[in-house]
């Protein structure tokens, strides 16, 4: 996951608090469809849910993520698994796979269009990918209060994701030489684990820098669109981009 070339992840709290992010994508791997035997390369395997998962189908599977502390844990998770510890805009392929999934992590990985290569020279002829992260719009009212809180002190905000919509996104793999078959960009209301704590959890994996000085300020703005007072839980108003492409035979 691309900037974790330069954050460590902590893998431990992503794999306890933050079970939803591969939860709520084990249709993904239907649409992939893994046979037994193929062989299949799951970018930004994390900490190994869904690699598991590809794994029953009887396909050999290997899992790449530029996070150690993220792999150690995949690797408990999936013991039959290969590991690649890479970075995606780095990694050389010195084999060629069937196919490639990869759930919520393209997001992070820059630049698309050198994740979109390598993806392709990772592939064989014939060779499938399919793929979700957050599409355009993704967590809008997480950034527009960053943007807000962080505007009033004079700041600009960083964004570290990437959120494209279907034609860019669709575009960035046909310049890389693939035939999209299917794309579908589509909003996830995604409860947050922990109650009260779940967006202070959320900011601190995933947003640490914007966590630090000012959730109060985050809470406070994003609390009538996020927060359910129902269920006494936080929700991340996630939009994700799924997309299958093929490497011509
Ligand atoms: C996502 O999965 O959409 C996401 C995760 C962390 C930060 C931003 C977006």
């Amino acid at each position: 996951m691309g900037i974790t070339d330069t954050v460590e992840w902590n893998a431990s709290l992503y794999s306890q608090r933050h079970s939803f992010v591969w939860k709520s994508a084990e249709d993904l791997i239907a649409l992939l469809d893994p046979a037994p035997g193929e062989q299949i390369l799951d970018v930004g395997c994390g900490t190994g849910q869904l690699t598991a998962k590809l794994g029953e189908s009887g396909a050999i599977i290997t899992g790449l993520d530029s996070s150690k502390t993220m792999l150690e844990q995949a690797r408990v998770a999936y013991p039959a698994g290969s590991w690649i510890h890479a970075s995606l805009p780095d990694y050389i392929a010195h084999e060629q796979f069937d196919a490639i999934f990869s759930n919520a992590a393209l997001h992070w990985i820059r630049p698309p269009e050198k994740a979109a290569a390598r993806m392709f020279d990772a592939l064989k002829p014939g060779g499938r990918l399919v793929a979700e992260f957050g599409g355009a719009g993704n967590t809008a009212s997480v950034l527009k209060a960053a943007r807000e809180i962080f505007g009033e002190r004079g700041e600009t905000v960083e964004v570290p994701w990437y959120f494209p919509g279907i034609g860019e996104y669709a575009s960035v793999l046909e310049q890389a030489g693939f035939e999209v078959v299917y794309a579908l960009l589509f909003d996830r209301m995604t409860p947050l684990d922990g109650g009260e704590a779940g967006l202070a959890n959320w900011l601190e994996m995933f947003a640490p820098q914007w966590r630090a000085s000012v959730l109060n300020r985050f809470e406070e703005k994003v609390r009538p669109t996020l927060y359910d007072e129902q269920s006494g839980q936080w929700r991340m108003d996630y939009r994700r981009l799924r997309i299958a492409a093929r490497k011509r035979a």
